[in-house]
């Protein structure tokens, strides 16, 4: 268990778009497991950052009327700031773009090429651009790419090549060899399954004539580095590798590398043999997480189907959110993110079974003992209830400690609150409120005090996912230092009798499903694309009921986004320009409030076609867009799956 340090990654990612609830899920799965290792007072560092050059990020900037750096620039601030409002305590922060990394990325192409490791060639073949990938023909299924099923582009240039394939047979041993390298198990198997087919050697350039923004490759000037190259360097440019031998040494090998099981191939293929050529050893551990789905499929920018973080946390608060994504995820599993699940976990477990129990010793303590925790029983301990419910809470230390080394947080997640159902349990049955009319007070105060210490070790436990709140659980349990130590999780007696306990009011009150939600069982995303949707709030809506054939009056289109600026003096509107089917429109909208333009390029809406064009201050608009909003807020219609622009929505 304990180990001479952890060092814990999550993938760098992209700065095409703002984070979503899945970049979240990493980076807090990353957190929880820092925060663990740190309370064992184990050496942790914890990295996250993000993957600026490439296609995709190009490809988003020259959307966005702005430069590749500029893009990134401005991007990179909603994952910094989104990780800042989240608690996380990463250690450093990678961006590819950094001097220090690009640095390590060319001096290892420079003595790649020069050992022969890296190699040019004329290549002649297929090219998925949203993948950034080659394929032969023989990989293609129906001509599209085999790994997104998009049309792919048939290329022929000069390229530089990393001579992977020759690292085939040793990287099969290697993981035969190492079952930890590659979790959970059948993730394993999938790596394996794939190195059944011969692995080619990788392309790692780029023509500058094609896509520039890149790393220059130091032997070759007209090409830039291949972005998958480029990025999964970070996780040894940033500690120092070739730069700093000292904390390269004293951090690497990676005790476990997170990533989304979207980027297996890349991390445990193209990665170790990029090492094993570097003659770097391999990480310990790469975790292959599963996808959070909204409607069934992977929530993911390109799609448009995303909850937004920052919303989540507004809504239910920072570690609630936390929690949830802990404990609703079976680690390496799918699941789908609901608004319904959500406010059912946070009601049950939060607000009933654990908020509950600290409000009722802190008022039952204050009632009988003025305030101040009583001292149990000396022989407390010896057996029954108090035996039977500190068991409970010891099982749970054991849980944890296991969920930790074995990755299944929601397991350990899980057996605190477990726990904590125990603890109420143990307060029905021992029923201090009927003990209270006892002249004896004696099997009240070791009551109270089990509830309380049994409490402590929950809060102990679920410290890493929740610590804002835990910290509030510890001091209303009168601790002054509230960072528990994770040896005395095992301790009984470490609450001081005669501490003041602390009313900080309600830990986590109870939350109502918003009214859309609780009538259908939508999807949090979906909530907001309810067909109640008015109109952008310049136009007054006048609502009454109407027959079928008003109805089917309306016009109303699929529309894709694809520019979209301010108004010049006119601080709400938004003047986008879309396209419906081949038709492109101009369409002013009162939403600038709520979405920067940059944010809405590439989303598909839904619009009223066939309204008549309006002059909106002096610009034409030629349709509306359908949003919905509430009190302070407003959420653009969008679509629940692909479906391109001009399709009739009905
Ligand atoms: O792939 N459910 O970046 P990216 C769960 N830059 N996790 C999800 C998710 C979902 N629906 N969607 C995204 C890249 N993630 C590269 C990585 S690393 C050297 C380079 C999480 O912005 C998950 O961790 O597309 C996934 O692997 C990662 O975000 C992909 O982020
Ligand atoms: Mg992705």
């Amino acid at each position: 268990m304990h180990k001479s340090k952890f060092y814990v990654t999550t993938p760098i990612y992209y700065v095409n778009d703002q984070p979503h609830v899945g970049h979240a899920y990493t980076t807090v799965l990353a957190d929880v497991l820092a925060r663990y290792h740190r309370l064992l007072g184990t050496p942790t560092f914890f990295l996250t950052g993000t993957d600026e050059h490439g296609q995709k990020v190009a490809k988003a900037a020259a959307a966005a009327g702005l430069t590749p750096q500029e893009q990134a620039d401005k991007t990179v601030v909603r994952f910094q700031q989104l990780w800042k409002k989240l608690g996380i305590t990463n250690d450093d922060f990678l961006r590819t773009t950094e001097a220090r990394h690009k640095t390590v990325v060319q001096q290892m192409l420079a003595d790649l090429y020069k050992r022969g490791e890296i190699y040019r060639a004329e290549y002649d073949g297929w090219y998925c651009v949203p993948c950034e990938r080659f394929f032969t023909e023989k990989d293609l299924i129906e001509g599209t790419c085999p790994d997104c099923r998009r049309p792919v582009e048939k290329i022929k240039e000069a390229n530089y090549f990393f001579r992977m394939g020759k690292y085939q047979q040793w990287l099969i041993e290697y993981i035969q060899d190492h079952p930890k390298f590659i979790q959970p198990d059948f993730r394993r198997n999938e790596t394996l399954g794939f190195l059944r087919q011969p692995l080619n050697d990788l392309c790692i350039s780029r023509p500058k004539s094609r896509l520039p923004w890149g790393i220059e490759l130091p032997f070759d000037a007209d090409y830039v580095c291949y972005v998958w190259f480029d990025a999964l360097v970070n996780y040894i440019s940033a500690i120092g590798y070739r730069a700093d031998d000292a904390t390269f040494k004293k951090w690497w090998p990676a005790s476990v590398q997170l990533i989304g099981k979207d980027i297996l191939t890349t991390h445990t293929v193209y990665w170790p043999t990029m090492l094993k050529a570097c003659a770097v050893p391999l990480p310990e551990m790469v975790f292959a997480h599963g996808w959070w789905l909204t409607g069934g499929s992977k929530m993911s920018k390109t799609t448009g189907n995303v909850v937004d973080p920052m919303d989540m946390i507004e809504r239910f608060g920072v570690d609630a959110f936390r929690y949830f994504l802990i404990a609703e995820m079976v680690m390496g599993q799918d699941a789908s993110f609901t608004e319904d699940s959500f406010v059912r976990r946070f009601n049950a477990d939060l607000a009933n079974d654990l908020g509950n129990l600290l409000s009722r010793l802190v008022n039952m303590t204050t009632r009988y003992f003025e305030g101040k925790l009583p001292a149990p029983a000396e022989d407390a301990l010896k057996g029954g209830e108090e035996k039977t419910v500190w068991d409970t809470v010891q099982a749970a230390v054991t849980t944890l400690e296991r969920s930790v080394v074995d990755l299944r947080l929601h397991e350990g997640a899980g057996a605190a609150i477990v726990a904590v159902k125990a603890i109420n349990r143990y307060l029905e049955l021992k029923q201090p409120w009927t003990m209270a009319k006892q002249p004896d007070k004696a099997p009240l105060a070791t009551t109270l005090f089990t509830a309380a210490e049994c409490l402590r070790v929950a809060a102990g436990l679920l410290y890493p996912v929740m610590p804002e709140k835990m910290m509030v659980v510890l001091s209303s349990l009168g601790q002054t230092d509230t960072t528990p130590k994770l040896d005395e999780l095992r301790a009984w007696g470490v609450l001081q009798p005669g501490a003041p306990l602390k009313d900080f009011g309600p830990l986590f009150p109870r939350v109502e499903k918003t009214e859309e939600a609780s009538g259908q069982k939508s999807e949090v995303s979906q909530k907001k694309a309810q067909p109640a949707a008015k109109p952008a709030p310049e136009k007054t809506n006048v609502v009454e009921l109407l027959d079928y054939d008003h109805f089917a009056k309306l016009d109303l289109r699929t529309a894709k986004i694809i520019n979209a600026a301010k108004i010049e003096g006119a601080d709400k509107l938004l003047k986008l320009e879309v396209f419906v089917g081949e038709e492109r429109r101009q369409i002013v909208a009162g939403i600038a409030l709520y979405y920067a333009p940059e944010k809405l390029i590439g989303k598909m809406v839904v619009i009223v076609a066939n309204l008549k064009p309006a002059k909106i201050r002096g610009v034409e608009s030629q349709g509306m867009l359908l949003a919905a909003s509430k009190g302070e807020k407003l959420v653009l219609v969008t679509l629940d799956g692909e479906l391109s622009s001009g399709a009739k929505v009905k």
